[in-house]
């Protein structure tokens, strides 16, 4: 099964309840080959019109932080924990997350990216398996077996929340840091022995060395 076989795959999924209220199901974007992928929570008004992620609001600001370090959308994989719109865009339930994980999973698989970037409090808990609040883990790089999971404050609170902005930014700058790092191969040999969790950075301006950290 390829990335294409999978979408096709789900083009008509009514797993969940989900199916009833969408217009259409938003599987991914972007590149298959892609190294980095970005993964978000759910589609909103506009993903679901469109079949794309990311494209309203949200998604203007997350290309405008991408292309601070360097990145843009095409060379980037976009997905969701959730590829159908919620009703009114509430958060996904728990039953909606489990039955949906499973396809983001195998996305990831597929696409086998080096690193995944979390968006938010969904994501984050979906890809670590773990109940852990997006502002204990934010900014910091969590090597998973198959991959590096950096977590990000997600675009929309930083919408919602103008307070979250400038935090929102300092994450895309630490994550230049680690796109440097992956850049100088660093990523390619994932360690034998586990690395030591240490604590997140306790002041803004002191320049860290990346923290690598198993989960
Ligand atoms: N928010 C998300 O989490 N995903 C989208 O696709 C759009 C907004």
């Amino acid at each position: 099964m390829n990335l294409t076989d999978l979408a096709r795959s789900l083009r008509n999924c009514q797993r969940c309840q989900l199916a009833h209220g969408r217009t259409q199901v938003v599987f991914g974007t972007g590149n298959p080959q892609a190294r980095i992928m970005f993964v978000g929570e759910a589609p909103g008004f506009y993903e679901d019109k469109q079949g794309e992620p990311f494209v309203g609001a949200a998604g203007k600001l997350l290309t405008d932080l991408l292309h601070s370090v360097g990145l843009s959308r095409s060379e980037i994989y976009i997905a969701n924990v959730i590829k159908c719109r919620p009703p009114n865009n509430r958060d996904p339930l728990p039953e909606e997350i489990d039955t949906c994980k499973p396809f983001l999973l195998q996305q990831i698989e597929l696409i086998n990216p080096k690193l995944v970037c979390t968006l938010g409090n969904f994501a984050t808990q979906t890809l670590l398996g773990k109940k852990v609040g997006i502002t204990k883990v934010r900014g910091r790089a969590i090597r998973m077996p198959n991959f590096v999971v950096f977590p990000l404050l997600h675009p929309a609170a930083a919408l919602h929340q103008g307070s979250l902005r400038k935090p929102l930014e300092e994450d895309f700058q630490k994550l230049k840091a680690v796109l440097d790092d992956m850049q100088a191969g660093h990523f390619d040999d994932p360690p034998t022995a586990p690395v030591t969790p240490q604590k997140a950075p306790q002041t803004e301006s002191a320049p860290q060395p990346l923290q690598m950290e198993l989960f």
